[in-house]
């Protein structure tokens, strides 16, 4: 397609109907997953194998390879579809890469061993929607991903890209364009929630001739990977929502912020920015219809607070990434003092969907309240890890059970916490709740950008508590003294309590100076930040009491609330523990019962890691030790 260029709305017609028709309906094609997860298990090697055992065996012309983004099951990468049948074949090695040549491609026959076996009914699925990871998913906003490759423009434009620009330029004023992004009900999928359309008319309606769209790639949250997949996936739906959001706001120019940790999304936006220009999908009088629209990346440098939009802003400035006080928005006064949407990844992709299919499609899906689906990174103590699309309105139940595969090890679900470090932890009783911002929000917890932690028996509220109290306080800008000083002083109290040093009136002073740093912060980072803390007193607060009063952790993970003990009649003098403990707190011999030395032991637990099976002497105990005291007093 060199040197082609989208100069009308027609022509862009013509090319899809024209790659469409010279796509080989009768060839072969092995779709292997690129995406960062699969790579991480060596899909580029799977690949590799794949297109040198083909050019070997001289199957070219039969067989084709492609590269996809992340198909969102990546705990079971790397991931390779065959087509045309779609056969799903997971964990591939570039061993089985001979065998499914000659087996599946050569001969229409499956290898059983590569496909997904259902761990609870033991049955194995031929393609990816019988897998119940993906049965109750909706995918909308990934609808490509997995499917084109990210670094062929032709690719997107065969699955309907760029027909909803050409749609918005040819037939929508940019007025009509609001209206309809109104209707749909979408509301940002950064965290606030903040209804689209009414953030892009407040700018549209701000005065000025000079108008930026930025791309909020930033995500923060640690264990969320979701915009980073559609990034890498399918950057040209980005593009297209950014260019929508640029004919309705009346802005020329647009600006994708992405941290410089996430090196493949650059890559790939940087290729779709440049494929699409040479294209003349970017740049001056876009498809003839008179629009103007640049777009060029900004590497963040990965703080937490920069993802907060003020501080994106005085970020992409060269200031130092710290918010403000708001008002004025950023609609209003943004970037470079003039009227900025700034956008989340998945919300631009969003909007590409909805300018094509219409608002009342999109206000149809989800709740009433809550339109349209929303990706979670479903991650923690859960058999299947991965990226979740899923309809607003659906249950945590779902999510966790249906979708995620329940909890593995036979444990017992604990919590559950939604909207990363600044998130509530959800108890077991609250598992019917619908996901949903204000369902959320009215049990201490937020929709954030979409991380989903799911904990079993064997974490211990409390330290899950100090774990997040501890980003917070490194990641606070510091410029606010409540967020500053309120969370390192929270941090301490929570490390106390953790150590066996917790005091009676702790848990009411957490809460006291929770609520200081909530109402006196100036940014959403110390507005939301005690809400791990306040969520697990509200649903857990028993857990926080036997830590401070009874000196027990009953997860058996505050290593200053355990300890180790050998159970001597069961202890057979075997000498293994004796032998494998690193500081010698063993005491014992050949035929002597084993005791422990507490006065040595460091409690990392090895003594019970080697002690054989059949003799389980070596329990770990918590609680306050003979002679130490009640703390409560
Ligand atoms: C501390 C903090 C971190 C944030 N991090 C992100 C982020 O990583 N990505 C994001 O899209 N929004 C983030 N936000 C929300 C943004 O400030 C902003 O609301 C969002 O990008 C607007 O886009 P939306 O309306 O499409 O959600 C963060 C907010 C705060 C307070
Ligand atoms: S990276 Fe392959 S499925 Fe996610």
């Amino acid at each position: 397609m060199e040197g082609y260029r989208i100069g009308t709305v027609e022509s862009l017609r013509l090319l899809r109907e024209t790659l469409i028709a010279g796509e080989q309906t009768t060839g072969k094609l092995v779709s292997v997953c690129c995406g960062s997860g699969c790579m991480s298990s060596g899909s580029e090697h799977v690949r590799e194998a794949f297109a040198r055992e083909i050019k070997e065996q001289e199957l070219e012309d039969e067989i084709t390879v492609k590269k996809t983004g992340c198909h969102g099951f990546c705990e079971r990468g790397p991931n390779v579809i065959i087509g045309p049948q779609n056969i799903f074949y997971n964990s591939v090695t570039e061993e089985d890469v001979p065998e499914i040549i000659s087996e599946t491609l050569l001969e229409d026959r499956v290898v059983e061993r590569l496909l997904y076996e259902d761990p609870v009914t033991g049955q194995k699925c031929l393609y990816e929607n019988d897998i119940p990871f993906y049965k109750k998913q909706k995918r909308i906003v990934l609808k490509n991903c997995g499917i084109i490759d990210p670094t062929i423009i032709e690719d997107y434009i065969k699955v309907d890209g760029f027909r909803a620009l050409a749609k918005v330029l040819s037939q929508m004023t940019p007025e009509g364009v609001i209206e309809e992004i109104k209707l749909s009900g979408l509301r940002g999928r950064g965290g606030a929630g903040f209804p689209t359309g009414i953030k892009w008319e407040t700018a549209r309606n701000a005065p000025g001739k000079e108008k930026y769209i930025i791309c909020n790639g930033d995500e923060g949250d640690p264990g969320a990977f979701m915009d980073r997949s559609v990034m890498e996936g399918d950057p040209y739906s980005i593009l297209e929502g950014m260019m929508i959001a640029g004919y309705a706001v009346g802005a020329s120019q647009g600006i994708i912020y992405v941290r410089a940790e996430y090196p493949l999304a650059v890559h790939h936006l940087s290729t779709a920015i440049a494929q699409a220009a040479d294209l003349g999908l970017l740049g001056r009088n876009i498809m003839g219809r008179g629009f103007d629209f640049e777009i060029k990346i900004v590497k963040g440098a990965g703080a937490f607070v920069c993802g907060e939009e003020t501080a994106l802003i005085a970020s992409i400035e060269g200031r130092s990434g710290r918010p403000r006080p708001k008002p004025p928005f950023p609609a209003i006064q943004g970037l470079w003092g003039k009227p900025t949407v700034i956008n989340n990844v998945e919300t631009l992709v969003n909007v590409s969907r909805i300018a094509l299919n219409g608002g009342e499609w999109y206000s149809k899906i989800g709740t009433a309240t809550d339109t349209g689906t929303k990706i979670f990174s479903l991650v923690g103590k859960v058999r299947n890890v991965g990226l979740v699309e899923v309809e607003m309105g659906t249950t945590l139940r779902e999510i966790i059970f249906d979708i995620g595969g329940g909890i593995p090890e036979g444990k017992r679900f604990k919590a559950v916490q939604t909207g990363g470090p600044s998130g509530g932890c959800i108890p077991e009783e609250l598992l019917d709740l619908p996901v949903g911002y204000e369902s959320l929000a009215k049990v201490g917890s937020i929709m954030g950008s979409g991380g989903m932690l799911v904990m079993d028996e064997s974490t211990c509220i409390v330290n899950i508590a100090r774990y997040f109290l501890d980003f917070a306080q490194n990641e606070s800008c510091g410029q606010c003294a409540p967020c500053r000083l309120g969370t390192k002083q929270m941090f301490k109290i929570l490390q106390d309590i953790t150590r066996g040093d917790g005091k009676p009136g702790d848990i009411e002073i957490l809460l006291e100076l929770s609520d200081a740093v909530k109402q006196a912060s100036i940014c959403g980072l110390g507005m939301t930040v005690p809400n791990p803390v306040v969520s697990t007193i509200r649903y857990f607060r028993k857990e926080y009491e036997e830590h401070i009063h009874e000196g027990r952790c009953r997860a058996l993970v505050c290593r200053s609330l355990i300890f180790y003990r050998i159970k001597d009649y069961r202890c057979k003098a075997c000498m293994k523990c004796l032998t494998a403990c690193p500081v010698g707190a063993i005491i014992g011999a050949k035929w002597q019962v084993h005791e422990i030395d507490q006065s040595k032991c460091i409690k990392c637990g090895t003594c019970m890691a080697v002690c054989p099976k059949r003799f389980n002497a070596v329990e770990c105990v918590t609680g306050l030790m003979e002679g130490s005291g009640d703390k409560s007093e």
